[in-house]
C-alpha cells in the first residue's frame, strides 16, 4: 500500500466467477434487503471463460462522488440503491477498523472509483450480476483490508444481486433464505468444495449474447405478483428439492443431481410462463437443447447430462468428464458454435477458489 499522502491512490483488483443455479432463486420476500422467497443452490464455474475483472480504488484526490464504470460505460450508481447498499456496508466495516486503530489511513472518507469488465455477455442470462457484484464486494473488501469471511461478505453481495452471494465461494453453494426480518441470516454457504466431485463439468452454450428484454429483478417481481404456480414452487417444491440435491451432491449421484436440476429449471421457467403478462426466457434453440439432452440420455440408456437455463435463452449443460465424448461431442456436433442459432460454446470446470484471486 502506498505511503499516505493527500494524493495517495489505494487500489485492489480481483476477479470473480459466475455461478449457475441448479435450484433457482426466483422471487423476493423483501425487495429492499433483497431477501429471497426460497433457498437456492448453485455450482460456481471456473474463470477459464467467464469472469468479471474489477478494480476498486480510492483517494482523497478523487472528485467527491463514488463512481462505477462497467464495460467502459459510466453507470449511474447514485440511482442504484443496491450498489449504494453494498458500498455503504463495506465502508461502515472499514470505518469500524479505522475507529479501532487510529494508525490506519482513513480510506472510508475517500471517494471510491470502481472499474469493472465482464469478459462475457452482460444481462444475457449468464449470471453477470452474480460475478459482477461478487467482484465488486471482493475488490472493495480487499481495498479496505476487511477481515470478514466470504460467508459474512455474502450478506453484502446479496444486496447487490441475490445470486452474487453464491459467487463468493467455490464448488457447490447454497443460499439459505434465512428467517430473520433484517436478513442477517440470509447467507451463502459451501455445501461441498469443487474437489469433492472432480468429474463435474459444465458446457455453456451461448444462444444469444443480446441483453434480455426482462431483467431478472423485474421478471421475478412480475412472477411474485401474478403467478399462482410461484407460491406452490417456493413452498412445496423447492424445500424437498434442496434436501434431495444436497444428498445427491454428497453421494456424487449424477442421475439424481441431473434429474433435480432439469426439473427445477423447467419448474422455474413454468412460473415465468405462468406470470402475467407471460415471460419467455427460453426460445426455440433453447428447447432444441432440452430435446437433445433428453435424446442423448435415452440413447445412452442412463442420465449422462443435464440442462439448466437461467433468466435467458443460454443453456448450461452439466455432465461428468468420463462422458465428455458422448455429451460435449454430440452437443458440439449438433448445436456447435458453427451451427446456426449458436454464438459459442465454453467448457468449464468448477472453481476451487473464487473471488479473491488478487492480481
Ligand atoms: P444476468 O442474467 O446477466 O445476471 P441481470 O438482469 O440479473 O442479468 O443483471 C444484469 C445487471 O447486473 C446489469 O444490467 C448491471 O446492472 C449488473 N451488472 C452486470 N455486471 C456487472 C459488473 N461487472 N459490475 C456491476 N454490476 C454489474
Ligand atoms: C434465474 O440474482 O440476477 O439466475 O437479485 O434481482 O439481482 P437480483 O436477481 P438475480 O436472479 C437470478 C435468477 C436466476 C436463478 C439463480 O441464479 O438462482
Ligand atoms: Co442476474
Amino acid at each position: 500500500m502506498a505511503s499516505a499522502s493527500s494524493q495517495s491512490v489505494y487500489r485492489a483488483t480481483t476477479t470473480a466467477p459466475v455461478n449457475i443455479a441448479v435450484i433457482k432463486y426466483w422471487g423476493k420476500r423483501d425487495t429492499t434487503l433483497n431477501l429471497p422467497t426460497n433457498s437456492s443452490l448453485s455450482v460456481t464455474l471456473s474463470q477459464r471463460s467467464l469472469r468479471t475483472l474489477t478494480t476498486a480504488s480510492c483517494s482523497a484526490a478523487y472528485p467527491p462522488a463514488d463512481t462505477l464504470n462497467l464495460n467502459g460505460s459510466p453507470q449511474d450508481i447514485q440511482s442504484s440503491k443496491r450498489t449504494i447498499a453494498c458500498i455503504s456496508n463495506l465502508r461502515a466495516l472499514r470505518k469500524a477498523l479505522e475507529d479501532a486503530d487510529s494508525s490506519l489511513p482513513k480510506l472510508s472518507a475517500h471517494p471510491l472509483r470502481i472499474v469493472s469488465e465482464n469478459n462475457f455477455p452482460t444481462a444475457a442470462g449468464l449470471a453477470s450480476s452474480a460475478a459482477g457484484f461478487a467482484a465488486l464486494v471482493r475488490a472493495v473488501a480487499d481495498l479496505y483490508e476487511l477481515p470478514q469471511s466470504p460467508k459474512e461478505l455474502s450478506r453484502i453481495a446479496r444486496q447487490g444481486s441475490g445470486s452474487a452471494c453464491r459467487s463468493l465461494m467455490g464448488g457447490y453453494v447454497a443460499w439459505r433464505t434465512g428467517e430473520l426480518a433484517d436478513g442477517s441470516d440470509s447467507l451463502a454457504e459451501e455445501v461441498a468444495p469443487a474437489s469433492h466431485w472432480p468429474e463435474m463439468r459444465a458446457l455453456v452454450l451461448v444462444v444469444s449474447a443480446e441483453k434480455k428484454d426482462v431483467p431478472s429483478t423485474e421478471g421475478m417481481q412480475t412472477t411474485v405478483a401474478t403467478s399462482a404456480l410461484f407460491a406452490e414452487r417456493a413452498q412445496n417444491v423447492v424445500p424437498e428439492r434442496m434436501a434431495a440435491i444436497e444428498t445427491a451432491i454428497q453421494n456424487r449421484d449424477f442421475h439424481d443431481f441431473a434429474e433435480i436440476t432439469m426439473r427445477d429449471s423447467n419448474t422455474f421457467h413454468a412460473t415465468c410462463l405462468d406470470s402475467w403478462p407471460p415471460i419467455f426466457y427460453m426460445n426455440d434453440v433453447s428447447r432444441a437443447a432440452v430435446r437433445l439432452v433428453h435424446d442423448i440420455n435415452r440413447v445412452v440408456g442412463r442420465t449422462v447430462c443435464a440442462y439448466t437455463f437461467d433468466a435467458g435463452p443460454n443453456a448450461v449443460i452439466y455432465y461428468e468428464d468420463k462422458d465428455s465424448e458422448v455429451v460435449a461431442g454430440t452437443v458440439k456436433a449438433i448445436l456447435g458454435p458453427n451451427t446456426e442459432g449458436w454464438d459459442g460454446a465454453f467448457y468449464e470446470r468448477l472453481a476451487n477458489v473464487t473471488a479473491g484471486v488478487s492480481l
